[in-house]
């Protein structure tokens, strides 16, 4: 299989790096609007496989000839928040650069399944799927599975207990209102809400929900990388091995918990074709309030956009 990473800013190259590092596929290309980054990124990365024992051949480039018939590409390309920003204040810069790389891309790769990572996440994903024209199963963005990472981190902590053993869900949009959901958050199989009281649980839920700013203004230049990239790995390789994962997406709802032509973050199933099934839970009245008001958030970002 071949990957195309467009972007090799911190999300892209880490990202790079990941598959790399796993051997993940044989084919994986670099692209950067920035001439010699990508080139020079790559080039290093490849230099790294006879010690890691991996045979992916990495190339950097500025041009999109080389991503022909890419599999998988994944959209990192576009501004990074800066201490003070919303992810919605990036929209005008990005969704140019988000419809250039689409088209680009496509062009080259038709068959390929588009994964949007740049921000704001859901309304970049709205972006691709209507520039690329492809079928929405076809197009999806991560942000959950990051946000859900942080949200499962921040539980470990408070518990004492090691984080592969939480299990949780984090729906809505990649915004300050997403809704963690406590209700589906499983420890070890016990349900989050019998081992937390709820002040506990709020200000875990407060802490995710403000998650990529707190790192932000630790970093001052940019924004999430190691997570951000660990989290998109975790998607791609559920494509590339059709491991049918269950992971939180942003993925095209066409009537799905009642909301129509918006990309939410909702609990999808991953395999080699994208997008293989979007499942919709059973919420109580609060959680689907907390869910209207996030996708009401998404819905006035997208009705910004002029294609
Ligand atoms: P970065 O600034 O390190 O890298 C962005 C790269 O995009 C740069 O190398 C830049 O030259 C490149 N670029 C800009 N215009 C381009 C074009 N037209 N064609 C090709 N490349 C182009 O930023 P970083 O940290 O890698 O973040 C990338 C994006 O991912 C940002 O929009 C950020 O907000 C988003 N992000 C999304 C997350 C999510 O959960 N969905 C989490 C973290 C970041
Ligand atoms: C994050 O959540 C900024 O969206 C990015 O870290």
């Amino acid at each position: 299989m071949k990957i195309t990473v467009i972007g090799a800013g911190h999300v892209g190259a880490t990202l790079a790096q990941r598959i790399v590092d796993n051997d993940l596929v044989k084919d994986l290309v670099l692209v950067d609007i920035v001439e010699g980054i990508p080139q020079g990124k790559a080039l290093d990365m490849w230099e790294s496989t006879p010690v890691l024992g991996s045979d992916c051949r990495v190339i950097g480039t500025n041009s999109y000839e080389e991503t022909k018939d890419s599999d998988i590409v994944v959209i990192t390309a576009g501004l990074p928040r800066k201490p003070g920003m919303s992810r919605e204040d990036l929209l005008a810069k990005n969704v140019e650069i988000v419809k250039s790389v689409t088209k680009q891309a496509v062009e080259f790769s038709p068959n390929a399944i588009l994964v949007v990572v740049s921000n704001p996440l859901d309304a970049m994903a709205w972006t691709a799927l209507k520039v690329s024209g492809f079928e929405p199963h076809r197009v999806f963005g991560m942000a959950g599975v990051l946000d859900t990472a942080r949200y499962r981190s921040f539980i470990a902590l408070e518990l004492n207990v090691s984080t592969k053993d939480i299990q949780a869900l984090v729906l809505g949009g990649h915004g300050d209102s997403m809704v963690p959901l406590p209700r589906y958050t499983m420890v070890g199989g016990i349900p989050l809400t019998e081992l937390l009281p709820q002040d506990r649980i709020d200000a875990i839920v407060e802490r995710t929900r403000k998650g990529g700013g707190e790192i932000v203004s630790l970093l001052k230049t940019g924004s999430a990388y190691y997570a951000t990239s660990a989290a998109i790995y975790e998607m791609v390789e559920s494509i590339v091995k059709d491991k049918k994962r269950l992971l939180p997406g942003s993925a095209y709802l066409q009537g799905e918990y009642g909301f129509h032509d918006i990309y939410l973050g909702v609990p999808i199933k991953i395999g080699r074709t994208g997008v293989e099934k979007i499942f919709e839970l059973r919420l109580t009245e609060e959680e689907k309030n907390a869910l209207a008001r996030s996708a009401g958030d998404v819905k006035r970002t997208i009705e910004k956009i002029k294609l």
